[in-house]
């Protein structure tokens, strides 16, 4: 028999809550295997769940993957670590290496001297992605990798504990710089194309990320410039990307993101994102809202397969409400993979200024010349 007391009452305001609380939350199981049947992509946004899987099933045309990294903001140390969560097909991203599942995890880390190290965690138990609002919590099972965060501070912690390749220990990104989208702020109904058939969705553009590592007995600790993104497509990353320039960084106040690629048809595509303190300064995918061109001796523009890896890029980022321009050089320091004809990753140094136009009342011109530290990506695809 049911006895009315205050506790049940409360237990039973509680459950309506929580069930509240568990619409807003979804889980989504994703299978090692490959599957077979048409893949649904999700390219507009939702009022939450920015952070979810955004296509499903995974058939031999999607990819679908959570990427996470974090370069040291000290420029006299080359350290960094990247760490991507794939449910990705190998024929619809072919720099994958190949393997019996989709759900790999995998470690790339540079020592403060430069040494590259990494290691993968194939998963053959599929993996669980769970969203609360436009948070997210993902376990890549019998990895030993897995990420949670936290819906009301945003922070995100990744957790490794995988033996087998040799890593263990956690990387925190507190109090992520404002969220964004291709094409403007966080808000339902937002386009998520970064390109044709390229989703993209920034939940932490930039944060004051710890890394704590222990990789192979020894220890890796450092602070940085920390990011996470997804991206995802229903047709094979080949289809619709010739080239892409592809960044993030911190200099002087400012958190960037930057994405300047051409497609298959020659079309040049770009998404631009500044902040300063919490507040966003540029969020947008118009034309002529960001430009990135290589410069140094290499510089090839468009870059083709056999093109060599410039030695730096320029950065022209116009700021919302006549803030001025941010200049921004870009000098490469090092390459955190081994080089490859369609794709390096690289980090480096930035300087920038803030160019405010003459009209600007109380305009300063240029400003003291701002640094910082950046990791960035190129893929050329076509000959
Ligand atoms: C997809 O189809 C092939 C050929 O019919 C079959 O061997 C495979 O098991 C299917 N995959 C899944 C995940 O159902
Ligand atoms: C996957 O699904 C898409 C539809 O979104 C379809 O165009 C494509 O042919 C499918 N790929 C495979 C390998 O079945
Ligand atoms: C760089 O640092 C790593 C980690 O401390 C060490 O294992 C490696 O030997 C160093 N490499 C060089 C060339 O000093
Ligand atoms: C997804 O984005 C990450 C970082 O933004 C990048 O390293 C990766 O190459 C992208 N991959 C695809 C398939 O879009
Ligand atoms: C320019 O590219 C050539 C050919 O790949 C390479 O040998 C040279 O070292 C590069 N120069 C610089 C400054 O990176
Ligand atoms: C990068 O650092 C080097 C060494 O301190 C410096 O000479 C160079 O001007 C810096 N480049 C940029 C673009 O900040």
């Amino acid at each position: 028999m049911v006895r009315f007391s205050p506790t049940s009452f409360l237990g039973a305001l509680w459950t309506a809550f929580a069930t509240v609380s568990i619409a807003h939350s979804k889980v989504f199981h994703i299978p090692s295997a490959l599957q077979n049947g048409t893949s649904v992509a999700q390219f507009t946004a939702s009022s939450s769940g920015l952070d979810g899987l955004m296509v499903e099933p995974i058939n031999g045309s999607a990819f679908d993957w959570w990427y996470f990294d974090v370069v040291s903001t000290d420029p006299s140390m080359l350290a960094s670590v990247v760490v991507t969560f794939f449910a990705s097909s190998q024929p619809a991203f072919p720099l994958l290496d190949p393997a019996d599942t989709i759900t790999v995890a995998r470690i790339w880390v540079s020592y403060p001297n430069g040494t590259l190290w990494e290691a993968t965690a194939n998963g053959e138990q599929g993996a669980t992605v769970t969203t609360d609002g436009d948070s997210s919590c993902g376990d890549w099972h019998g990895t030993g990798f897995s990420w949670t965060s936290n819906p009301y501070t945003r922070e995100y912690v990744i957790n490794i504990d995988a033996p087998a390749a040799g890593v263990k220990g956690t990387i925190t990104f507190p109090s992520p710089a404002p969220a964004h989208y291709p094409c403007g702020p966080v808000s339902a109904g937002q386009n998520l194309e970064v390109g044709p058939h390229i989703g993209w969705a920034n939940a932490v553009p930039d944060s004051s990320a710890v890394v704590n590592l222990e990789i192979n007995g020894a220890g890796l600790a450092f602070t940085g410039t920390g990011y996470h993104d997804k991206n995802w497509s229903d047709q094979p990353f080949t289809k619709n990307v010739a080239s892409w320039y592809w960044g993030h960084g911190r200099v002087g106040p400012y958190s960037i993101v930057w994405f300047d690629f051409l497609d298959r048809t020659g079309t040049e595509f770009v998404s631009a994102y500044a902040s300063e303190n919490g507040r966003i300064l540029a969020a947008s995918c118009a034309p002529g809202s960001i430009s990135v061109r290589p410069t140094g001796v290499n510089a090839t523009y468009p870059p083709v397969i056999s093109s060599p890896v410039p030695t730096g890029y320029t950065i022209t980022l116009p700021l919302e409400n006549g803030e001025g321009t941010l200049a921004v050089q870009v000098n490469v320091l090092s390459h955190l993979i081994s080089p490859n004809p369609e794709y390096a990753r690289l980090i480096g140094n930035l300087s920038a200024e803030l160019v405010q136009p003459p009209a600007v009342k109380g305009g300063k011109g240029k400003t003291a010349t701002l640094t910082g530290m950046a990791l960035f990506e190129q893929f050329k695809l076509t000959a």
